[in-house]
C-alpha cells in the first residue's frame, strides 16, 4: 500500500530538521511506510550492534519493539535516549517469562542441586529483566543469528542449559545444529508445578526449555509446507528458527530475518520461494525480487501485530515532538537491571 504523500513529507521534514541528533533504527517488520525513513534496518543482532555504534546521536529511534529498544538503552550512552514511537509495541513472546516465574524455577533448580551446572540463555525477544537475571547467573543473551555460538558456549560452560523463553529457536537449535536428540531437551511450564516435571526429568535434561513461543511464527505449520510443495514444483521453503520444530524440519533452509534476505538476493532468477516468517517482510521481498517467485508460506495472512502498531503517523508525532524540544516514549532500563542484563549482552557481542 502506498503511503499518504503528505504524511511521507512531514516525516521528511522532520527528519531533516533533526540532522544526526537522531538516528532510526528499523527491524525487518515493520511496514514499508516506517521502514523507508530508517537509517538502519536490520534483524535484532545487527540491530543491537547498530545502536552502540552511533554514540553521536542523542536521540535513538527505535522502530521495532519493546525489548528491543531496551537493549538499545542498554547498549548505548548515558547521554542518549532511547524512544519506541508506540509503548503498546510489545512482544507476546517476551511476555511469556515473567521474572518472578524464572526465579521460581531457579529456585527449584536450586533445591535439586542442578542449579550449579546449568547456565541460562536468554533469546533477545525477552525483557530487560530476565536479560539481567541471565548475566547474574553466569548466562549469555543470543539472537537468531547466534543461537547456536551461545548454546554451544554455554553447554561447553555448564553441563545443563535453561533456554528462555522460545522453546523452537531453543530446540531448533540443539537438534539441527548441536546433534542432541527431542530426548535431552524438556519443556518447562511456569504455569504448572514443578515446571509440569518430574525432578528426575529435570536431573536428567541437557536442555531445558521455557514454555514460550512466538504467535506469528506458530502459525505455520507442517501442513503448509506440504501443501506449497505440491502446489509449487521445485519451490525452496525458507523459514525463521521461532517455527515449530516439524516445520523447520521440513524446510530447506533457517535463518534469521537477515539469512532470510540474504538467501534471496543470492536466489537464482525464476526460482521459487516460500517464506515462513511476518508478512511485511515477505512483501518486501516480493517487491524486491520481481524475477524470482516469492510467496508468503501460510496461505493466510500474518502480520506481527505489535510491530505492526508503529506506523507512519507513530513515526510523524515522535520526530515531531523531538523537533520540539520534547522527548516522547523514552525506554530507560534501571541502573542494576542494565548492569546485568548488559554483562549478558557483551557476553553474546563476545562470542566467538
Ligand atoms: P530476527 O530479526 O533476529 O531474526 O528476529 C525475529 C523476531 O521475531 C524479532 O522479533
Ligand atoms: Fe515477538 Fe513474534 Fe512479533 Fe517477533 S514476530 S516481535 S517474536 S510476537
Amino acid at each position: 500500500e502506498a503511503s499518504d504523500p503528505d504524511l511521507v513529507e512531514r516525516a521528511r521534514v522532520a527528519k531533516e530538521k533533526l540532522g544526526s541528533s537522531v538516528f532510526i533504527l528499523g527491524h525487518h517488520y515493520q511496514r514499508d511506510e516506517v521502514i523507508q525513513f530508517a537509517d538502519v534496518t536490520g534483524d535484532s543482532f545487527k540491530l543491537a550492534q547498530q545502536a552502540a555504534a552511533r554514540p553521536d546521536a542523542e536521540h535513538i529511534v527505535f522502530c521495532g519493539v519493546h525489548f528491543m529498544a531496551e537493549s538499545a538503552d542498554i547498549l548505548t550512552k548515558d547521554h542518549q535516549k532511547v524512544i519506541l514511537p508506540d509503548l503498546a509495541a510489545g512482544c507476546s513472546m517476551a511476555d511469556m517469562a515473567v521474572l518472578t516465574q524464572v526465579e521460581k524455577a531457579w529456585e527449584l533448580f536450586t533445591d535439586l542441586g542442578i542449579a550449579g551446572d546449568t547456565v541460562p540463555v536468554t533469546y533477545m525477544n525477552s525483557s530487560a529483566d530476565i536479560k539481567g537475571f541471565v548475566g547474574r547467573n553466569g548466562g549469555v543473551v543470543c539472537t537468531s543469528s547466534n543461537a547456536q555460538r551461545a548454546l554451544e558456549w554455554s553447554y561447553a560452560k555448564g553441563s545443563k542449559v535453561f533456554f528462555l523463553p522460545d522453546q523452537h529457536l531453543g530446540r531448533n537449535t540443539v537438534v539441527r545444529e548441536m546433534g542432541f536428540s527431542l530426548d535431552d531437551c524438556v519443556l518447562y511450564n511456569p504455569h504448572k508445578p514443578n515446571g509440569g516435571l518430574t525432578d528426575e526429568q529435570l536431573r536428567d535434561a541437557k536442555i531445558i526449555l521455557w514454555k514460550g513461543h512466538c504467535s506469528v511464527h506458530g502459525r505455520f505449520s507442517l501442513d503448509c509446507v506440504t501443501e506449497v510443495r505440491e502446489r509449487v514444483p521445485g519451490v525452496n521453503v525458507l523459514v525463521h528458527p521461532e517455527c515449530k520444530h516439524e516445520v523447520v524440519e521440513a524446510a530447506d533452509y533457517v535463518g534469521s530475518t537477515e539469512y532470510i534476505i540474504k538467501a534471496l538476493d543470492a536466489a537464482e532468477p525464476g526460482s521459487s520461494w516460500a517464506i515462513g516468517t511476518e508478512l511485511n517482510l515477505v512483501r518486501r521481498l516480493a517487491n524486491a525480487h520481481p524475477d524470482k517467485n516469492v510467496m508468503f508460506l501460510d496461505r493466510t495472512v500474518c502480520y506481527c501485530s505489535t510491530m505492526n502498531r508503529i506506523d507512519l503517523p507513530h513515526l510523524i508525532w515522535t520526530l515531531e515532538e523531538l523537533v520540539a524540544g520534547r522527548v516522547p516514549n523514552q525506554i530507560t532500563v534501571d541502573g542494576d537491571t542494565a548492569h546485568y542484563a548488559r554483562v549478558a549482552l557483551d557476553q553474546m557481542l563476545a562470542l566467538p
